[in-house]
């Protein structure tokens, strides 16, 4: 989605924008010192020939100023395969950066943080999926884009929560090893009728190989969405009985499952806004929330702000523009781990 204001340089303009769409929750002063801010950033951009992507759970003031872009992982990705810009600025977490640099290795590629990881990205190593590889030769991995360049270049194709499903069904093998998320294993595995498990570090035992399986996963987590609970929604639910509750496909399957609608982040944006009903609940990262009733004020958001994504949290302004001021923080990967990820995001970006 191409973003509102991210080509406007002149701060009053940048205020006047923002403020149309935070004077509710954001104090004027605040407004301005974000929109002299982002229009330092956008005028920076500008000059160095550089594009701003911004993932969807950047905080609000951020994401509608600065990003030419916005979206979710996989429209992320695929902006990044078709930039012609010099300098990509990722304002997400470091496996999207990461993302980014193994789709255009000639370009630099710059997170505004150090800290910006990821809990799902930090459960797997290579070693581990060579491990499963080993154990289950033949069997093609795939493995979702919340990982970083090492895994991915053992894997055969990647996915995001957006075509998960889709990829899965598009390599025709009655088994699949679907990495490291075990929330959205499962759902993929609820969806399309396949049987999970999920391996122990033990050798290969007898009772797996005798189970019928269609699918093997790993217990990898992410530490937003894992913290929902059925608990939670019938507790919300009693509160506000009217409400339309929408949870992403991180969720564990019980709380999709009581959910009224799941997806990625990019399908809930479209779904609010193409359904009328008296107030939404994102289960999710806070500031997506945020960012929908910023963009249509119509819409009753419920917040539930308590559980945040430590990661997204770290990109801000003031780091966006130190990291066009002095290039930090350079995503480097090796060549021969670049070249070997590129094949499995190239595989899943083709698959539409
Ligand atoms: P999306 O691909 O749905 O944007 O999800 C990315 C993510 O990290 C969710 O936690
Ligand atoms: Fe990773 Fe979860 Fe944060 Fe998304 S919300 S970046 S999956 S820790």
């Amino acid at each position: 989605m191409i973003s509102l204001l991210g080509n406007e340089t002149s701060a009053n303009h940048l205020y006047t924008g923002l403020q149309a769409m935070l004077a509710d929750v954001v104090p004027d002063f605040e407004l301005r010192m974000k929109a002299d801010l982002a229009a330092d950033i956008n005028r920076l951009k500008v000059e160095r020939n550089a594009v701003i992507l911004g993932h969807n759970y950047m905080e609000p003031a951020l994401f509608h100023s600065i990003p030419d872009y916005v979206g979710d992982s996989l429209d992320l990705a695929r902006q990044a395969a078709t930039t012609d810009k010099d300098i990509i600025v990722f304002c997400g977490v470091r496996f999207m950066a990461e993302t980014a640099k193994i789709l255009n290795p000639g370009k630099t590629v710059l997170l505004p943080s150090k800290n910006a990881g990821c809990s799902l990205a930090a459960s797997i190593t290579a070693a581990d999926v060579r491990e499963l590889k080993y154990k289950f030769p033949g069997v093609p991995v795939v493995t979702y884009v919340n990982t970083y360049a090492e895994v991915k270049a053992e894997s055969d194709i990647c996915c995001t929560s957006s075509n998960a499903a889709a990829v899965v069904e598009s390599l025709k093998s009655e088994t699949v090893i679907f990495l490291p998320d075990e929330y959205l294993a499962r759902n993929v595995a609820k969806e399309t009728g396949r049987h999970i498990i999920f391996p122990t570090k033990e050798p290969h035992s007898a009772s797996e190989a005798e189970l019928d399986y269609q699918m093997i996963g790993w217990r990898g987590r992410c530490e937003v969405h894992e913290k929902f609970t059925l608990d939670d929604i019938a507790n919300i639910r009693k509160q506000f009985p009217d409400v339309v509750i929408l949870a992403h496909q991180e969720c564990s399957p019980e709380v999709v499952a009581a959910s009224d609608y799941s997806g990625s982040t990019n399908s809930m944006i479209k779904y609010v806004e193409q359904t009328k009903a008296p107030r939404y609940l994102l289960l999710t990262e806070c500031a997506m929330g945020e960012n929908i009733a910023a963009a249509n004020p119509e819409k009753e958001m419920l917040r539930l702000c308590s559980v945040r994504c430590p990661h997204m949290n770290q990109i801000t302004l003031e780091e966006t523009l130190a990291s066009l001021q002095k290039d930090q923080y350079v995503i480097e990967i090796p060549e021969e781990i670049r070249a070997r990820a590129a094949r499995a995001v190239e595989r899943m970006i083709a698959i539409g």
